[in-house]
């Protein structure tokens, strides 16, 4: 996998028009890892971009080919840990279906509006959170058609108060759609993590998110291998309930950072429900520090890149 600079000639010729956008075409594994046909490069969008954001330094996806698999719980914990280490952070669900994150960060409140009719995130453990959540009652079945969903998705980018961010974590729907199109069109988004857990069947979940964000021309920025091992809370040995190593398999299959492995532990799962991640709540605990990992190594990796803006070839 190879970074350049946005502006690099190779990426400008592609879709001059900067208009439409190409059906996402399944393209296969031997072009995701890498081993691309020579005489006939996959198509790549050059997407439309134009809220630029410029406040926010780092703008990521966290994403994955299907869904349940720890996605808005690592999104959270990720948010926190980068807080942690002194990172101005914010938190975007984008999930219009299933929005989490109030949940998960125990909120229950609406944002406010500013005169200037702009919406206020709320701050939750030194997050600046937004969700379609917020916005309508939980217990309200959402049903969103294209159009609606690619604006809601737009206020969040443009009618939110970020201010200076370091970070801005979107946490991703389930599957490969609608929202990360809207995304990856709106703003350039520095990158995507992909979320998996490590048994061999997820292997082709991750090859379709992969897939799908380089038909969209943002870069992997790394695997995070989800309910990876099983931590016993009473000696805190580890037991790996499903095969081992999976997402690290996958990180060198796809040419990709593994960012970190997190256990797979009820507290985690607690944590998510009562509203208190588990990097909030237990500051010093194994899986606290499973998340600081991550967060670290995603850290490098931009920081490897040296670029605020890249792109994929
Ligand atoms: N490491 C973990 N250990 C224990 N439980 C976990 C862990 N990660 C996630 N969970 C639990 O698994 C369930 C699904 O997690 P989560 O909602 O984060 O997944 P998701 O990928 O965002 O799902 P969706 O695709 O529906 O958005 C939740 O109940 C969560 O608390
Ligand atoms: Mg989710």
């Amino acid at each position: 996998m190879k970074f350049f600079k946005k502006g690099d000639k190779d990426t400008e010729k592609t879709n001059p028009s900067g208009k439409s956008h190409p059906e996402l075409k399944v393209i296969s594994g031997s072009e995701i890892s890498g081993k691309r046909n020579q005489q006939q490069p996959p198509q790549q969008t050059t997407p439309q971009q134009n809220i630029t954001l410029p406040n926010i330094k780092y703008k990521i996806a966290v994403a994955s080919g299907k869904g349940g698999v720890g996605k808005s719980t690592v999104a959270t914990n990720l948010a926190i840990s980068l807080a942690q280490a002194g990172a101005a952070v914010g938190l975007m669900d984008a999930d219009a279906y299933g929005p989490s994150i109030p949940t998960m960060m125990g909120i229950k409140d609406k944002p406010q509006t500013t005169p200037q009719r702009k919406l206020l995130p709320l701050v939750r453990h030194n997050i600046k959170l937004m969700s379609i959540g917020f916005m309508v009652p939980e217990e309200q079945a959402m049903i969103w058609r294209g159009p609606m969903l690619h604006s809601a998705i737009r206020q969040f980018l443009t009618d939110v108060e970020w201010e200076e961010l370091n970070y801005l974590i979107i946490d991703l729907p389930p599957g490969t759609g609608d929202v990360a199109l809207t995304l990856s069109q709106a703003i350039p988004l520095t990158g995507a993590v992909i979320v998996t857990t490590p048994q061999d069947v997820a292997l082709a979940d991750v090859r379709r998110g992969v897939a799908m964000f380089e038909r969209l021309g943002v870069p992997i920025l790394g695997i995070i291998e989800n309910m990876s091992y099983f931590l016993c809370p009473h000696c805190n040995e580890k037991t790996e309930i499903f095969r081992s190593d999976g997402g690290k398999n996958m990180s060198e299959r796809f040419n990709v950072a593994l960012l970190g492995q997190i256990p797979l532990d009820a507290e985690v799962c607690t944590a998510g429900d009562i509203g208190v991640p588990i990097v909030a709540g237990h500051p010093d605990s194994p899986q606290t520090a499973a998340f600081a990992g991550v967060a670290a190594e995603l850290d490098k990796v931009l920081q490897e890149s040296g670029d605020d803006e890249l792109t994929i070839l």
